[in-house]
């Protein structure tokens, strides 16, 4: 479960990121984040991560709140949540295999353990041909599926996508969207923010429109008018 409790987030010179923000969101949920530029999509996945805090308010992922986590259970956090954002940066000297084990050596996995797992998440996003081709020898959207592939090695329960097919012509964006519905639908919450209308049009799931830091609009099963 994921909560956000009058959460504000104000960067420096007073812009707001986000103006008291409360959502509630259940395990195995599948929400979009839509809205204008600016709105504030980034700022609140980058609190799930703690990448930045909030002014003031709470965010908790179960009974975890977030600001509060010792230095100690970070990377426990980090288990938890996966994250893609548009700019994935993928280890250009690493192979596919060695990208998506980085996450798992960095949780002190043994070797047989991690190829195990590694294999079965490159099926998941659909690259087990490609384990041992370089990011440069690959498309955009197979990278893409990469670092999504990455994500979710550790079992992280909560997958973040920033604009995933921001760069992608329609037909990548489609595939890497099947992907993360599937990732979704093994019980995998999952948190995306998107400009693209269509997909989120077409899948019917969770919306929260957000505009100028604030949800205007959270509607089941929707679909999003611009
Ligand atoms: N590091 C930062 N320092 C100062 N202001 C920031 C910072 N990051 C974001 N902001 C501001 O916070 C507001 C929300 O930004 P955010 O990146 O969350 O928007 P967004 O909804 O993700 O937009 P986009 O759709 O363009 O990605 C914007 O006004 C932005 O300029
Ligand atoms: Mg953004």
């Amino acid at each position: 479960m994921i909560l956000f409790n009058g959460v504000e987030k104000k960067y420096p010179g007073e812009v707001t990121g986000l103006d008291s923000i409360s959502v509630r969101i259940e395990d195995g949920e599948f929400v979009f984040l839509v809205g204008p530029s600016g709105a504030g999509k980034t700022t609140l996945l980058k609190l799930l991560i703690r990448e930045i805090i909030p002014t003031s308010g709470t965010v908790c992922i179960d009974d975890w709140e977030i600001n509060k986590l010792s230095s100690r259970q970070l990377p426990l956090l980090r288990r938890k949540v996966g994250f893609v954002f548009q700019d994935f940066k993928l280890l250009m000297d690493r192979t596919i295999f060695e990208n998506i084990a980085v996450s798992l050596e960095i949780l002190g996995k043994g070797s047989s353990e991690i190829k195990e797992r590694v294999y079965e998440v490159m099926k998941i996003v659909h690259l087990e041909e490609k384990s041992n081709y370089f990011p440069k020898q690959l498309s955009f959207g197979e990278q893409q599926r990469v670092a999504i592939g990455r994500a979710i090695a550790g079992s992280a329960r909560i997958l973040l996508a920033d604009e995933p097919t921001g760069n992608l012509d329609p037909k990548t964006s489609w595939e890497i969207l099947k992907i993360i519905n599937d990732i979704n639908k093994l019980g995998t919450t999952v948190l995306m923010a998107t400009h693209n209308v269509d997909i989120v049009n077409s899948l019917k799931k969770r919306v929260l429109v957000i505009e100028k830091g604030k949800i205007v609009k959270d509607t089941k099963k929707s679909k999003y008018a611009k």
